[in-house]
């Protein structure tokens, strides 16, 4: 009954959600993991330095335990079938108490007296306890997963609610594989514990006070001889949890670095294979892969280590029993049926002891893992609304840059200063610059992806961090530098920002963005299935539905990132003959990354980028005149007139 996932996919309960808020251990919400290796990019030197990074290892951090807890308390939202759980459990546990009464009530009652009828009574009352034993086996077991699946689907759809409000600074710091595993495998490790664990915990303790209490009710003198063992299977259990709580930890984490490497390479496997790098590729999965089998196998090793200790102190009870009861047998202290009861019961005592012993290593993982989970849950927001926020108002779109300063949250050096400018509603903005001068980085702090560190970024007035995210983003199209689609139809993808929008809307889109003709070329025209990062269609032909998908949202504020990059030269001419067209077009203010003369030459503005700073301004014929720096950037970067393919000279 473990991976079974999602069953009980109506079990979601926003309201008995108790994250949201400062974790209950008081850690600083830094959300920066511990693990997190900061890679904003995959770049081939990764391997190592992250991994001995990573190595710290989620496990050593304290505060599992609230984790834990906190975790559990998602089963509230599950209050019906946990308790029905419970109830079942408490039948289930009397049943097992009543037995052995039963048993000794057929031998001293019935045998030793000869009764044949008292005999009979309690081998009806064993079949009856039998069956409601089974009953309420069945209810408990299948309320208690129940009750798990649904704290596992609210855990998931936390994460994931989390996951896409967080800011583009935690996903420059955290490795994919990681989120995926904590989504997965860390939820399932929760959800057992919650369902079987926290089930067969209180199990043991109801089992563990209902034995003692029947033990006493048998001989007291024999159960206090009894208890002797009890304490040094404790001291060899707590020994064994602090050993192997940690080690859970390095377990979850290392399995999320396998994932981030698989994650890597199944999404490069061109690159991979392009640069004939299987081998290194597979060496470096397999580097992981062991220690992954290592850390495994040194907690099964701690396992079972552990056990046959505790197993042999469980059999010196046994025998003490013997010897004692034996002797209280014979000196008629106690009849042989109460003997026969006790041991069983002394059994009922020392499983419930083993259970939470095995139940020590899942607590431990389960602990692992929930720290994992807050990890993501109490990440900060950085990028949020801020208390007030107000919907921005139509705009007409002024937009105006003041004293900025911009640092990524990541990195030691500025790299944006002071840049001061303003573009006016219908403007074309062209920003050029080498690679690396912060071009893409400047356009970013429009929509607030990253919020400046210094100065302030205003649309129509209006501070961008004074109003609400959503009313910001939803004025504004952009063409990020990598043309991103989804899989799915053509026609979801141009409309993505819009999903109502008509088929008229859609395709007037594509025509301004120079696509409607290759998409009608397509074997189903719109309805045409884009594969996976729209692999399938050329990356001029994805750029020019991205710009179609920027297009369609009206927007007031037009971006454009390189997306010309990259492309033949007859798709160039197309993609220009689009841009001109959404030059021409004043009703929205564009920022245009610029990759060619004639965009540029056509700009109110053009601002070039050096090392971040604003090097220089003002349009193209002044630029021309006044500024060495464009001149050089036109004769070396930018390429000439339509046509020509750019040079592989490292400019993008
Ligand atoms: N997410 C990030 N985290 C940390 N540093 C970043 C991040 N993105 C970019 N940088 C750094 O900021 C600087 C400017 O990057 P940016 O992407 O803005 O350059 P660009 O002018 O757009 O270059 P290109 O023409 O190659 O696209 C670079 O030094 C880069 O290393
Ligand atoms: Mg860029």
């Amino acid at each position: 009954m473990t991976n079974r996932q999602g069953a009980v996919a109506n079990g979601a309960s926003p309201n008995g959600r108790p994250h949201d808020g400062v974790s209950p251990n008081g850690r600083p919400h830094d959300g920066v993991s511990p693990n997190g290796a900061h890679e904003a990019a995959p770049t081939p030197s990764r391997g190592a330095p992250s991994a001995a990074r990573a190595d710290g290892g989620d496990g050593n951090r304290p505060g599992g335990l609230a984790a834990l807890r906190r975790a559990l308390a998602y089963l509230r939202g599950h209050v019906r079938d946990a308790t029905g759980a419970f109830i079942a459990l408490l039948v289930v546990t009397a049943a097992n108490l009543a037995t052995p009464q039963l048993v000794q009530l057929a031998i001293d009652g019935g045998i030793k007296r000869k009764s044949a009828s008292v005999i009979l009574y309690a081998v009806v009352g064993l079949v009856a306890i039998a069956v409601v034993r089974g009953i309420f086996t069945f209810l408990q077991g299948y309320l208690a997963e129940r009750a798990s699946q649904g704290v596992a689907y609210d855990l998931r759809d936390a994460l994931f609610t989390r996951l896409e409000r967080l800011s583009f600074s935690y996903y420059d710091r955290v490795q994919t594989g990681q989120l995926l595993t904590r989504l997965t495998n860390d939820v399932e490790q929760v959800r057992t514990f919650a369902g079987t664990g926290v089930i067969q915990l209180s199990s043991s303790v109801v089992m563990l006070a209902g034995s003692i209490v029947l033990l006493l009710r048998i001989s007291w003198s024999l159960t206090l001889v009894s208890m002797l063992i009890i304490p040094a299977i404790f001291v060899l259990l707590m020994r064994f949890v602090r050993r192997i709580g940690p080690l859970f930890g390095q377990v979850q984490q290392t399995l999320g670095r396998l994932n981030t490497i698989l994650q890597e390479d199944l999404q490069g496997n061109r690159v991979i294979r392009a640069f004939v790098r299987e081998d290194y590729e597979t060496a470096r999965y397999r580097g992981i892969n062991d220690s992954l089998l290592n850390k495994n196998i040194e907690a099964t090793r701690l396992l079972s280590n552990n056990f046959p200790f505790v197993f042999l102190l469980a059999n010196i009870g046994t025998l003490i029993i013997i010897w004692f009861g034996g002797l209280q047998v014979i000196g008629r202290q106690i009849d042989i049926g109460q003997l026969i009861a006790f041991n069983t019961y002394l059994s009922f005592l020392l499983m419930p002891i083993l259970t939470i012993g095995f139940l020590a290593a899942q607590i431990s993982r389960a602990a692992a893992s929930s720290l994992r989970i807050f990890d993501i849950l109490d990440a900060p927001l950085e990028v949020t609304d801020k208390p007030g926020a107000v919907v921005l108002p139509p705009i007409a779109g002024r937009v105006e840059f003041r004293d900025v300063c911009f640092r990524y949250p990541s990195t030691e050096r500025d790299i944006l200063h002071d840049i001061n400018f303003s573009a006016e509603p219908g403007q074309t903005v062209a920003i050029l610059g080498t690679t690396g001068s912060g071009k893409s980085t400047l356009v970013n702090l429009i929509p607030r992806f990253y919020d400046v560190t210094g100065g302030a970024v205003l649309v129509d007035g209006h501070d961008v961090r004074d109003v609400t995210l959503s009313s910001l983003r939803a004025r504004i199209g952009i063409v990020l530098q990598e043309a991103l689609l989804f899989s799915g139809p053509v026609r979801d993808n141009i409309a993505y920002g819009r999903p109502d929008a008509t088929q008229d809307e859609v395709e007037a889109a594509a025509r301004a963005a120079q696509a409607d003709a290759f998409i009608r070329d397509l074997p189903q025209g719109y309805d045409t299935v884009v594969g996976e990062r729209g692999v399938g269609l050329s990356g001029g032909q994805r750029q020019r539905i991205a710009i179609a998908r920027a297009l369609l949202v009206s927007p007031k504020l037009l971006i454009l990132d390189d997306s010309t990059s990259a492309v033949d030269a007859e798709t160039e001419l197309l993609i220009q003959q689009a841009l001109d067209t959404l030059m021409r077009d004043r009703s929205h203010t564009a920022f245009v990354i610029a990759q060619r003369i004639s965009t540029v030459r056509d700009a109110d503005l053009i601002l070039v980028l050096d090392g971040g700073r604003i090097a220089a301004r003002g349009t193209h014929d002044e630029l021309l005149r006044e500024s060495p720096l464009y001149n050089e950037i036109l004769g070396s970067q930018l390429q000439p007139e339509l046509g020509v393919r750019r040079q592989a000279s490292g400019v993008s």
